[in-house]
């Protein structure tokens, strides 16, 4: 077994074993008291993830925007937004954070733009067939007078997926393609004019510093030749079929390797895909050496608390990427779902099982994402229906609540809202009183708090020779409870309802009292050989 090496050629890419820390800035902190977070919050707590322990951080899109999907539509994608502190802002984080050894990765949205970028501007007023219109994916509608969208495709938060528009001369006109919300048209990445933006937006941030990019819809940007009809458009929210002509076509993968021919002129850098793809084949491609480095994998997030959906998910994981050769990645929330205390039943239970599979999580080969409050073991927050202001609310009709229940600011300390976040009491989203007791401030102090768990869990995997290489092999354990192996490390995870007789050796870490030689149900260890 191989112990973590300084060689400048393997540093190249830490990636390969880093723990990422999401950081969602609205909800980071706020330091200029308007009530969502900003850059110099994340300056400010720089501490917080040194005292985690993480080597990196994913900012979600920090970029100028009217903030319809908060951020995920960009009007302006080389300038960072006011509401964030501008550019000055991002730079100090950048000083702040490389100081401390800590990487800054960005988020990139090369799908789509905001309707309120220029291009987006021009495309209207040039009217159909300009150069303009070429740059989104304009088209005239179906039926008479063109009154029918292009074809049958819904946008993935809802309602249709086209919108149509009012020519120059006031007439209604062609319509335009979004997947997501009318706000964030399409770009057509058959126009080269769309390669040469995106190449400037890489160099503009590299040159800057920055360490590389989470790529937003990863295996969006092409559709299907032809834009054909789907055949099932049933699809939840958020939730891409493989075989669903909006995603995952081939020529995406022209658009993956001209990133990476860009990032290999900054060596240390790395591209991080949002793939939503389960085809282990066709998810592997993305990998491939000229693709993605690293690609999120979505399986863990979908698997329930059970032990052969979890054995079933970390295998299907590293199956995929063992096809090309690839790193893993692990990541059990985003802001995009469910919290995983919600997702494993809240209260109590939610948070057990929460801190056994972040055992489980950390214990894997691979990277790992976490998502800013995971570590507090924040839950999902059931917000009133006024309070809600998550794009996917209004286009589903109101019968998607949507993603800002996990997504409700941080509590850093005191004993009510909004517990050091602000101070505005006026935050953009409610914090609720009973997070009193989840407070950063509350969980430092206290040896036996998630916050602390998770720290060990980080300093643990850091330190010891088992996490430094690939190697993994699953044991032999009873039913509702898995066990694998990394070198002389062993993890278990009870997940059924009676205690799990642990084998002899050294507990480093438990996610709950073992002392009685028995792992609880709703559990998980980390054991080393006698
Ligand atoms: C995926 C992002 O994670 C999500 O938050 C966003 O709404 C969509 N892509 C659209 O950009």
């Amino acid at each position: 077994m191989s112990a973590p090496t300084d060689d400048p050629a393997n540093d190249a890419r830490w990636w390969r074993r880093a723990v990422f820390y999401q950081v969602y800035p609205r909800s980071f902190c706020d330091t200029d008291g308007d009530g969502v977070g900003d850059l110099d919050g994340v300056t400010a707590h720089l501490d917080h993830l040194e005292y985690l322990g993480v080597e990196a951080i994913w900012l979600d899109p920090v970029m100028v925007s009217p903030m319809v999907d908060h951020g995920y539509d960009v009007a302006d994608p080389r300038d960072v937004d006011p509401l964030f502190g501008g550019m000055a802002a991002l730079d100090r984080l950048l000083d702040a954070a490389h100081a401390r050894g800590i990487r800054v990765t960005m988020d990139l949205v090369p799908n789509h733009t905001s309707s309120a970028h220029p291009w987006f501007s021009a495309a209207l007023a040039a009217g159909p067939g300009s150069a303009e219109r070429a740059r989104y994916i304009f088209r005239d509608g179906r039926g008479p007078g063109g009154s029918e969208p292009p074809n049958n495709w819904p946008s993935v938060f809802g309602g249709p997926a086209w919108t149509r528009v009012t020519e120059p001369d006031g007439r209604p006109g062609q319509w335009y393609l979004h997947l997501f919300d009318a706000a964030q048209p399409d770009l057509n990445w058959d126009n080269p004019e769309v390669f040469e933006d995106l190449e400037q937006t890489l160099r503009f941030w590299l040159d800057r510093g920055v360490d590389g990019f989470r790529i937003d819809v990863a295996h969006g940007m092409t559709k299907a030749p032809g834009l054909p009809d789907m055949a099932v458009t049933d699809t939840r929210l958020l939730a891409d079929l493989d075989d669903d002509p909006r995603f995952n076509n081939e020529s995406v993968h022209e658009v993956h390797r001209f990133i990476r021919r860009v990032l290999d002129d900054y060596p240390g850098t790395v591209a991080v895909g949002e793939v939503w793809v389960y085809d282990n084949v066709q998810f592997a491609a993305y990998l491939r050496h000229d693709e993605l480095h690293l690609g999120f994998n979505f399986r863990l997030v979908r698997a329930e608390f059970d032990a052969a959906e979890i054995r079933d998910a970390i295998d299907n994981s590293l199956a995929a990427v063992a096809l090309e050769g690839a790193t893993p990645t692990w990541t059990l929330s985003n802001h995009d779902v469910d919290r995983e205390v919600t997702r494993y039943g809240g209260g109590a239970v939610g948070l057990a099982r929460a801190r056994a599979m972040a055992l489980v999580m950390f214990a894997l080969p691979g990277a790992v994402f976490v998502y800013n409050g995971a570590e507090l073991g924040l839950p999902n927050v059931e917000l009133p229906d006024e309070a809600l202001q998550d794009p996917v609310w209004e286009r589903s009709g109101h019968t998607e609540r949507g993603r800002d229940g996990c997504q409700v600011p941080m509590p850093w300390c005191g004993d009510a809202p909004p517990f050091g976040f602000s101070s505005s009491p006026d935050t953009w989203l409610p914090m609720p009183p009973q997070w009193a007791e989840l407070t950063v401030q509350r969980q430092r102090a206290d040896p036996g708090s998630m916050l602390n768990f998770y720290r060990r869990a980080v300093a643990i995997r850091r330190d010891r020779a088992e996490f430094a290489d690939a190697d993994f092999g699953w044991l032999e354990t009873p039913p509702d409870t898995l066990g694998f192996r990394r070198g002389s490390l062993t993890c278990l995870l009870n997940a059924g309802s009676r205690p799990l007789p642990l084998p002899a050796g050294e507990v480093l870490l438990a996610s709950s009292d073992v002392t009685d030689g028995q792992l609880p149900p709703d559990a998980a260890v980390w054991l080393v050989a006698p």
